[in-house]
C-alpha cells in the first residue's frame, strides 16, 4: 500500500497550438509557449496496491463529492490509457485508486486537462517506481504529452515554458524559458461560462487542417514565436501583448472555419474582449486578452495594473467569477494526500 500525491498548475498559452503532425503521438504542429497559473491547480493522489482489483479515477465535483471518471468520456479514456501505459512501462500488474481535485472549474477552457494530466502522470510515474523519469523534466514532459493533451507537457516546469512541435517523440519536449520569479505578469481569468465545452481539443486538432485559414507554421507562426521569446527575455509587455492577441484570433479563426466548425465564444467573451480594448485604448493600460478552447477570457497584464483591471472586469454583468493567477512553480510532489 503506497500513496503518492502530486500538484500541478494549468497554463495559458501565449502561442497556442491547434493541430498535430502525428495524432497518435500528440505532437503539436508548431512550437508553443505558455505561463503557469497559480490559481488553477490540480492535486492528485494515486494509491497503488496488489490488493486493488480495478483502476478507478474519482474527480471532486462542484458540490464537494467525488464522482467516478467514466472510461467512455474523452478525458476518461485518455486518463485510464495513461495508467495502463505507465503500468506496462514499469513492468507491474498492480492497479491504482486515483482521486483528483481542481482549485478551479473543470472543462471550461481553463486547460484543466493540462493540470490534470500532468499531475496524474507525475503521481503515476512516482507510484510505479519511475521517480528518475519524474525528476528528469525533459523526459517527464514527453511522458505527459503521451497522455493525449500535449499542452499538459508545458505544466511540468514553472514560469514561462516552450513546448516544441516536430515530427518525432524525441523532438516534442518542453523546456523552461524563464522561471516563475522572472516577470510579474498576471493572468486574470474572467469566467463567463462554466459549462463543459462542446468540442474537445482532440476533435479540434483532428479537424484543424480542414480550415482554409490553417496557416503555415514556418512563414506565419515562427516570426510570432520569435517575437514572443524576445518579449519574455526583455520583459516587454508592449511586444508580448500583440503576439498573444494575434495568436488567439488566428486560432479561433481556424476553429470557426474548420469542418465541422467549433464556436467557443459566448456573449460574455466578446464583452470582456471589449473591456480589455477599452482599458488599453482609452485608459492607456497595457492589458491583452487570450482565449483557449472555451468561452472564458484570460486577461494578461503586469501586476502593478492588476487591481484596477480586476475591478473593471467585476463591473461587467456577464462575468461570473474572477480567477487571479501569477506565474507559479510546475509539477511537484507533496506530502498531504487527498484520502
Ligand atoms: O493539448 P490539448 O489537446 O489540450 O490542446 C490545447 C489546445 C489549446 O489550449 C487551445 C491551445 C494550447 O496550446 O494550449
Amino acid at each position: 500500500m503506497q500513496k503518492v500525491t502530486v500538484q500541478s498548475p494549468a497554463n495559458i498559452a501565449f502561442i497556442k497550438y491547434w493541430g498535430q503532425t502525428k495524432h497518435n503521438l500528440f505532437i503539436p504542429r508548431n512550437d508553443n509557449i505558455s505561463m503557469t497559473l497559480s490559481g488553477c491547480i490540480t492535486t492528485t493522489t494515486v494509491e497503488r496496491s496488489p490488493d486493488i482489483t480495478k483502476d478507478t479515477i474519482e474527480v471532486r465535483t462542484k458540490n464537494g463529492t467525488y464522482e467516478l471518471l467514466s472510461q467512455n468520456s474523452t478525458k476518461g479514456k485518455k486518463a485510464y490509457e495513461q495508467i495502463e501505459r505507465i503500468r506496462k512501462m514499469a513492468g507491474s500488474t498492480d492497479h491504482v485508486a486515483v482521486k483528483s481535485e481542481n482549485s478551479f472549474p473543470s472543462d471550461a477552457g481553463i486547460a484543466s486537462s493540462a493540470s490534470g494530466f500532468s499531475a496524474l502522470t507525475g503521481a503515476l510515474l512516482i507510484s510505479f517506481g519511475k521517480k528518475d523519469m519524474f525528476d528528469n523534466k525533459k523526459e517527464f514532459s514527453k511522458e505527459v504529452r503521451l497522455c493525449g493533451s500535449a499542452s499538459a507537457a508545458r505544466s511540468v516546469y514553472g514560469g514561462f515554458v516552450e513546448l516544441h512541435g516536430g515530427n518525432s517523440h524525441d523532438e516534442a519536449f518542453a523546456e523552461q524559458l524563464a522561471n516563475e520569479h522572472y516577470w510579474n505578469l498576471v493572468d486574470i481569468i474572467a469566467t463567463v461560462d462554466d459549462d463543459k465545452k462542446k468540442t474537445s481539443s482532440s476533435a479540434g486538432h483532428a479537424a484543424a487542417d480542414s480550415s482554409p485559414y490553417y496557416q503555415s507554421p514556418v512563414q506565419v507562426i515562427q516570426p510570432r514565436i520569435d517575437r514572443t521569446i524576445q518579449a519574455i527575455q526583455d520583459k516587454n509587455i508592449k511586444l508580448l501583448g500583440p503576439c498573444i492577441e494575434e495568436d488567439t484570433i488566428s486560432m479561433h479563426m481556424v476553429m470557426m472555419t474548420s469542418v465541422p466548425p467549433a464556436y467557443y465564444w459566448q456573449p460574455g467573451t466578446l464583452a470582456v474582449m471589449q473591456d480589455v480594448m477599452h482599458l488599453r485604448n482609452d485608459e492607456h493600460i497595457e492589458v491583452y486578452f487570450s482565449i483557449d478552447a472555451g468561452a472564458n477570457v484570460h486577461v494578461i497584464c503586469e501586476k502593478k495594473d492588476a487591481a484596477i483591471i480586476e475591478n473593471a472586469l467585476k463591473q461587467n454583468k456577464l462575468v461570473q467569477s474572477i480567477i487571479y493567477n501569477e506565474p507559479c512553480e510546475g509539477t511537484k510532489q507533496i506530502n498531504t494526500h487527498l484520502f
